[in-house]
């Protein structure tokens, strides 16, 4: 048990040089990684696409077959998703979008998926600046500070949640719950 812990904490170490650095050396098989919500009562759903959304479950709930867990590259502080055709239950015809959060002056909170590269870039949000501390994906601003906002909607879906960024309220009443995105898979699936 002990000697597990041990390797977990390496294996973690590694996984931020390799988000810090932006070198593919020292992460998962091909450079590729998952994001994994963890919270309160949430430990490590993993990040999925649904309709260029972001989610977080058991995407087999949901009525989708272009619904896949998501597999990450970062390309510097851009975070390029692709299907994970293993996970899936359809065939996914989505490929290499970039992983956005909405800009500080979007009414959306939504967090999501988009074709569009920074050159043709949709001015609500933002695809750039996202970086790994310690394992735990945050935003760095144009003003160079870092933020971790993510928080997750439950949804009519059992077991899936809708991901946000930058909660206005921190009234419970709706339902969210601030969340860390990590790119350490949990001991157990979620
Ligand atoms: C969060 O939203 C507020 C407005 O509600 C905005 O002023 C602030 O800049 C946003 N923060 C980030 C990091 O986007």
């Amino acid at each position: 048990m002990l000697a597990r812990q041990g390797l977990l904490a390496i294996f973690g170490a590694r996984l931020v040089l390799a988000g810090v650095l932006g070198t593919r050396a020292t992460a998962p098989a091909g450079g590729q990684f998952g994001l994994y919500a963890y919270g309160d009562g949430i430990s490590g759903a993993q990040v999925f696409y649904s309709n260029d959304m972001a989610f977080i479950g058991d995407q087999t709930q949901i009525d989708d077959e272009e619904a896949a867990s998501v597999l990450f590259t970062a390309a510097n502080d851009v975070f390029i998703g692709n299907p994970d055709m293993q996970s899936s239950r359809g065939f996914p015809s989505w490929s290499n979008k970039a992983f956005f959060i909405p800009t500080s002056t979007s009414a959306s909170h939504r967090v999501g998926f988009t074709s569009k590269t920074a050159g043709d870039g949709d001015a609500d949000v933002d695809t750039s600046g996202f970086i790994f501390y310690e394992g735990t994906a945050l935003h760095q601003s144009a003003d160079n500070t870092l933020h971790g906002l993510w928080y997750v909607l439950p949804t009519p879906s059992k077991r899936v949640w809708s991901v946000h960024w930058n909660a206005t309220t921190s009234s419970k009443a709706d339902g969210h719950l601030l969340v860390k995105l990590r790119n350490v898979p949990p001991a157990r699936p979620f």
